[in-house]
C-alpha cells in the first residue's frame, strides 16, 4: 500500500503541467462535487481525494515528495484540512455554476451587488489557456457583540382611537440580529483563461461580490480583455500578421520561420513573385476556437516589400533592364484601378 494515486485521481499523466493539473483539477471538481452527487454514498470522500490530490500536486515542494516517496512521504501537516481549493476556483457558495437550481430561483433573501473586473490577458494566454492569480480584496460582515436591527420591514398596524374609530399605519418593523461588523479579508482567486476565449467573455465567482447585511454577497465577474500583441492581430478566431521582404525576396522567392504565440514555427515559403500587400493563408495556424479547441482558425501573412534605399550605378541599372527585359517604357498615366 502506497497510498493513493493522485495522478489517477486527477486523471493527469506524471509528466502533467501546473496548467494541466488545475484544467484537471476544475474540471473535476465541477462533475464531483458532492452537491451534484447526492446519490453516490462515497461523493464526499471521493471529492475529499480530489482537493488532496490538487493540493499536493499543484504545489512543487510536495509533488516533489510525493513523487519519490508517495504518499507517505509526506507529514500529515501537508494536508491542512481547512484548506479549500474548490473556493479559489468557484467562490465561497461552491455550488452554483448556473444549472437553474438553487439560490438563483426562489431568492428571497436579498443580494448585494454583482462586481465586473476587466481581466487583461495576453494572446498567448488565450491561444494556450492559463490560470491567472487574483487577489481579492473583499469586504465581508463577521459577528460582533451586542443586536443590531435586522430584516426591517413595513408592516400594516391598527391602532383603536376611540370606540369605532381605528387608525391604520404604516409601521417599520425590524427583528434583532447579532451585530456585525464589516472586516477587510484577502482571498486568492484562480481565473481560468480558456483556450479561445474571446474579448467580453465572463468568468463567474459565486458569492465574491458586494457583501449584504441581511443576506448573501453579490457575485463577482471577471470580463476578458485582450492586450495588444506586437506581432498578430485576431479576428475572431484568425491571426493577422505583416511581413516586411526585401525587393529580391519579392522577386526571386524565400522561405522563413515566424514564431507563433506557443513557441512553435509556422514556414513560409514561396518561390513565386510576390507583390507588395500579397496576402498567404496557413490554414489551422489561427487561434483554438473557444467551443471546440481543436478546431483552429486561420492566419493570414500579409507582404510588404522593402525596396533598396541606396543609389543604384549606371551598370547595376543595365544589368536590372535586362534581366527584367524591360526596356521600353510601359509607363502611362492611368486612372482607375487597372491601367494599360
Ligand atoms: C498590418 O498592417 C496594416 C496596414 O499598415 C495595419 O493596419 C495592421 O494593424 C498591421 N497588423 C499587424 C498585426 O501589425
Amino acid at each position: 500500500m502506497a497510498g493513493r494515486d493522485f495522478y489517477n485521481i486527477l486523471g493527469v499523466s506524471k509528466s502533467a503541467s501546473k496548467y494541466e493539473i488545475k484544467r484537471a483539477y476544475r474540471q473535476k471538481a465541477k462533475e464531483m462535487h458532492p452537491d451534484k452527487n447526492k446519490d453516490d454514498p462515497q461523493a464526499n470522500e471521493k471529492f475529499r481525494d480530489l482537493a488532496d490530490a490538487y493540493q499536493i500536486l499543484s504545489d512543487d515542494e510536495k509533488r516533489k515528495i510525493y513523487d519519490q516517496r508517495g504518499e507517505e512521504g509526506l507529514n500529515k501537516d501537508s494536508m491542512s484540512s481547512g484548506f479549500d481549493p474548490f473556493s479559489s476556483f468557484f467562490g465561497d457558495f461552491g455550488f452554483d455554476f448556473g444549472f437553474g437550481e438553487g439560490r438563483q430561483e426562489k431568492r428571497e433573501t436579498p443580494k448585494g451587488a454583482d462586481i465586473r473586473v476587466d481581466l487583461w490577458v495576453t494572446l498567448e494566454e488565450l491561444y494556450n489557456g492559463n490560470f491567472v492569480e487574483l487577489v481579492r480584496k473583499k469586504n465581508v460582515f463577521r459577528q460582533a457583540s451586542g443586536t443590531r436591527k435586522c430584516n426591517c420591514r413595513a408592516e400594516m398596524v391598527t391602532r383603536q382611537l376611540g370606540p369605532g374609530r381605528f387608525q391604520m399605519m404604516q409601521q417599520n418593523v425590524c427583528d434583532e440580529c447579532p451585530n456585525v461588523k464589516l472586516v477587510t479579508e484577502e482571498k486568492l482567486l484562480e481565473v481560468e483563461v480558456e483556450k479561445g476565449m474571446r474579448d467580453g467573455q465572463e468568468n463567474r465567482f459565486v458569492a465574491e461580490g458586494e457583501p449584504h447585511i441581511d443576506g448573501d454577497p453579490g457575485d463577482l465577474f471577471t470580463v476578458i480583455r485582450t492586450m495588444p500583441h506586437p506581432v498578430f492581430e485576431r479576428r475572431n478566431d484568425d491571426l493577422y500578421t505583416n511581413v516586411t521582404i526585401s525587393l529580391s525576396s519579392a522577386l526571386t522567392g524565400f522561405e522563413f520561420k515566424i514564431k507563433h504565440l506557443d513557441g512553435h514555427f509556422v514556414n513560409i515559403k514561396r518561390d513565386k513573385v510576390t507583390r507588395p500587400g500579397a496576402r498567404m493563408r496557413k490554414p489551422n495556424e489561427g487561434m483554438p476556437n473557444f467551443e471546440n479547441n481543436h478546431q483552429r482558425g486561420t492566419l493570414f501573412i500579409t507582404f510588404d516589400v522593402d525596396f533598396p534605399k541606396g543609389d543604384i550605378t549606371e551598370e547595376e541599372k543595365q544589368q536590372i533592364k535586362a534581366i527584367l527585359k524591360d526596356d521600353d517604357v510601359k509607363s502611362k498615366a492611368y486612372n482607375g484601378l487597372r491601367g494599360y
